[in-house]
């Protein structure tokens, strides 16, 4: 007879939690729904931007560094690099314009022989070149003698020749453009993927905590690759203060026994 009283307030209580868990599944849902579609959706628009740049006068360079003291070496690179630089040319926009822009020391009669020349860009039309700035001054400084600083240094001078790119590629010469990258203009700078934070390994707490000592924003991104696409100027400015904290790091955050020619690789891959 009373055996049905206390049994009210447990059912109350069951039908409470599946009202709550429907709101909980249906915000799920909603929440997969929305976010799946608004990221299709700025994939789209991404796309749609692209797409109507190609009908636009675009001006790039891929801006690279030719060590003359192994010239041999990098010249081998360089036909590689140019052929699948031609390839990619069939697929490119009619307005778009991509040059290689060589920076070395000295004149070399095998670039000379690769149709390179040493005169710059004059106008957006004229058709893809490839440029050597043959005056290039390697980054020198004391105590520092790191021979790849210079493949980033190259990106970050403003040289007069390069003033007229709208965007830069910064890339080694040991790489290919592929037939995508014809039409490609991403929305913001676009980096690839380099390895040097791994998992148990503490690099990337030293990093942030660099960060901290000289008062810069927590970084969002890790293991950024050698290679950058962008803006011009932004790219240049990447660029410039890639080599400030080279040389903040070379100087603080690395002790003699670790500069040394005879420690060789044996930072990496913590701290290297
Ligand atoms: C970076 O930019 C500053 C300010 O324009 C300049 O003084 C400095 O020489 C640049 N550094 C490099 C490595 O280009």
């Amino acid at each position: 007879m009373d055996d049905r009283r206390p049994a009210a307030p447990r059912q109350l209580g069951v039908q409470l939690s599946l009202v709550i868990l429907v709101f909980i599944v249906q915000f799920l849902v909603l929440q997969y729904w929305f976010s799946s579609d608004q990221e299709l959706k700025s994939l789209r628009e991404e796309k749609l931007d692209n797409v109507m740049s190609t009908h636009e006068p675009f001006v790039r360079a891929a801006v690279m560094y030719l060590p003359p003291a192994q010239a041999d070496k990098f010249i081998t690179q360089l036909r590689w690099f140019r052929q699948s630089w031609l390839t990619m040319h069939e697929y490119e926009p009619e307005l778009w314009r991509t040059d290689i822009v060589v920076f070395t020391s000295t004149s070399l009669i095998e670039l000379k022989e690769l149709g390179c020349v040493e005169n710059p860009r004059s106008n957006v039309q004229e058709p893809n070149k490839c440029i050597v700035i043959a005056d290039y001054k390697k980054a020198s400084f004391p105590e520092f003698n790191y021979d790849f600083a210079d493949s980033i240094n190259v990106a970050a001078v403003n040289h007069p020749w390069v003033e007229i790119y709208d965007w830069v590629l910064r890339t080694d010469i040991d790489t290919f453009l592929t037939p995508a990258f014809a039409t490609w203009k991403p929305s913001t700078m676009a980096v690839g993927f380099g390895q040097y934070s791994f998992d148990g390994y503490d690099t990337n707490d030293r990093l942030a905590r660099i960060m901290k000592d000289l008062d810069m924003q927590p970084a969002e991104l890790d293991n950024i690759g050698s290679t950058w696409y962008g803006a011009r100027q932004l790219v240049q400015s990447c660029a410039n203060m890639t080599m400030e904290m080279m040389l903040y790091l070379n100087k603080n955050e690395f002790t003699q026994e670790e500069k040394n020619a005879e420690y060789g690789a044996k930072g990496w891959p913590r701290w290297h």
